[in-house]
């Protein structure tokens, strides 16, 4: 066991039913007042989260970094980007939040790296057919001098995923794949030296106590052999999903490294965990993440996308308990996180946009406020009820909204160029958070500067404006975070119960009764003592868009 943990989380198999909390470092806390959160900014909210009553925080990317993708183009493994501050910083940080009694978890990024690494650096500069080429994944391009791309593989962002390269003697030469931006190369995880350099990684911040890692893009890592032309469907989500064989996502390649992984955590004790970042469709074939020596958790994005329906719920968490129960793997649950629309507006769009297009405001979509919010409040209230472990987005407990009138020139969303502003992609769900009503920029620093300009509503959503006040988003959040602890939902066993009506979904955990109304007219509220409601709950009815936990004892 990590020997340094507090109170809460100690036993080694925490991740099975821990309620995880997602810290965006960049709009999270500022410490240093530039606008841009930081390491010390975490250190010093870390309090509000340990009394929220989440277990263990998700850090995304604070690494060496242009930039260009917030991060997720990491320059140096294993250093803190100036910006976020100092590996001194990350060590106070998590020895802050370990005598909190909240484990920590970093985001890995294995699939590409910055094309300021320098690793590719040097694979700019070498040869075509040089070692240092092969740790990325350089081909010869077609056509009579190699002027068209070596296959026709499309960049998640938009756009090509290949870009040529300007050879040492100046000539026009090889192509590198990105599935990213351009400057996001991958990685060639065929190559020996490509794993070694990752366990490495991976045992730095595992010396300096992190309790394990979030793998970004955990399906994408291994490439079909001679990466064969692909055409996506019309309708498959940015990120894969679909059914089909995608020779850059789902290739059972990936198996293989996970299980290195696996072995490398394993030395440290069974408390270090890897939790997957994986699109992947249907749940049978993404329970294959975690079997039992590979990753001990995956990101469940199915649940993410389902609609506020009672029968389209009940079927995925029938669904899930199923897949993940068959390789003894706790279920995760996900409503909200860095790259999708918040919930408390997604809940609430006529007609639901494609996932990774964000809001704007020329979108489709719009939202119904009231509606998203009082629905996201239930579908949260559903959520923290089940068993496993459930991920929360930093903001969601504030009941934040997407911000969807960000101005042009203050988008910083690759896939917001790469498109040419037809995808918004995902800035509205990344504004920095309001702590304090009164203070200059709500409190997210000790200046009034935000990387992302703050709406004006943002001071009624600020921490301390809902802290003590009945009924708001932040203390329905606490009561069921305490909830969920005293009574041991994360470890209990769900049994579903008859309900009144198509649009209601009744269950009981433990001793707790759950019953969601997902539709708009009021059902009778069984007998019970109320433990918690997502809304009020007035003369035995349970109002539309409301989940009510009752006492079953
Ligand atoms: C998934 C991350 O969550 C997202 O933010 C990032 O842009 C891509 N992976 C690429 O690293």
């Amino acid at each position: 066991m990590n020997s340094t943990i507090g109170r809460a989380t100690q036993r080694d198999d925490w991740w099975r039913t821990a309620v995880i909390y997602q810290v965006y470092p960049r709009s999270f806390a500022d410490a240093d007042g530039d606008g841009i959160g930081d390491l010390p900014g975490i250190t010093h909210r870390l309090p509000a989260l340990a009394e929220l009553g989440v277990d263990a925080i998700w850090l995304s990317p604070f690494f060496t970094s242009p930039q260009a993708d917030a991060g997720y183009d990491v320059a140096d493994y294993c250093d803190v980007d100036p910006l976020f501050g100092t590996l001194a910083d990350f060590d106070r940080m998590l020895a802050t939040a370990h005598e909190l009694g909240l484990r920590v978890i970093i985001d890995l990024v294995p699939n590409h790296s910055s094309s300021a690494h320098a690793w590719f650096q040097a694979a700019l500069a070498s040869a075509p057919g040089s070692p240092e080429r092969a740790r990325y994944i350089f081909r010869d391009g077609k056509g009579a001098a190699g002027e068209l791309p070596p296959n026709n593989w499309e960049s998640v962002f938009g756009g090509r995923a290949w870009t040529r390269v300007v050879e040492a003697d100046g000539t026009p030469g090889q192509w590198y794949l990105h599935l990213f931006d351009t400057s996001q190369p991958d990685f060639d995880w065929s190559n020996e030296e490509v794993r070694e350099y990752f366990r490495g990684v991976l045992r730095f911040w595992l010396d300096r106590g992190a309790d394990g890692f979030r793998v970004d893009v955990a399906h994408g890592l291994a490439k079909a052999e001679g990466l064969p032309d692909y055409v996506p469907p019309a309708d498959a989500g940015s990120m894969g999903g679909d059914e089909a064989n995608v020779p850059y996502w789902a290739q059972e390649g990936v198996h293989e490294i996970y299980r290195d992984w696996h072995e490398v955590l394993a030395a440290y004790g069974p408390d270090r965990i890897l939790a997957g970042e994986a699109w992947v469709e249907p749940l049978t074939k993404l329970a294959k993440w975690v079997r039992p020596d590979e990753m001990h958790q995956t990101f469940n994005f199915r649940y993410l996308e389902t609609p506020w329906d009672a029968a389209a719920l009940r079927s995925v968490v029938d669904d899930s308990l199923a897949a993940f129960g068959s390789v003894g793997a706790p279920s995760t649950w996900v409503l909200s996180n860095h790259d999708v629309i918040r919930h408390a507006t997604r809940l609430g769009l006529t007609p639901p946009p494609p996932q990774g297009q964000g809001l704007g405001p020329k979108s489709e979509s719009h939202p119904d406020e009231v509606v998203g919010l009082r629905r996201a409040r239930a579908a949260t209230a559903f959520m923290l009820a089940l068993p496993g472990s459930s991920y929360l987005y930093q903001g969601e407990e504030l009941g934040l909204p997407e911000v969807i009138d960000l101005p042009d020139s203050a988008r910083q969303d690759p896939s917001f160029f790469r498109t040419g502003g037809e995808t918004y992609g995902r800035d509205g769900c990344r504004v920095p958070l309001p702590w304090e009503a009164a203070a200059p920029g709500t409190g997210f620093g000790p200046s009034a500067a935000s990387w992302l300009p703050q709406p004006e509503s943002w001071g009624d959503y600020a921490r301390d404006a809902q802290a003590g006040v009945p009924g708001s988003t932040l203390e329905l959040y606490r009561s069921l975070l305490a909830l969920r602890r005293e009574r041991g939902l994360g470890e209990g066993e769900l049994e579903w119960l008859p309900s009144e009506g198509a649009a209601v979904l009744a269950f009981r955990n433990g001793g707790v009764t759950v019953v969601a109304n997902t539709g708009s007219a009021p059902v009778p509220l069984p007998a019970g003592r109320v433990l918690a409601a997502s809304g009020p709950v007035a003369q035995d009815r349970i109002p539309g868009d409301t989940t009510v936990w009752l006492a079953a004892d």
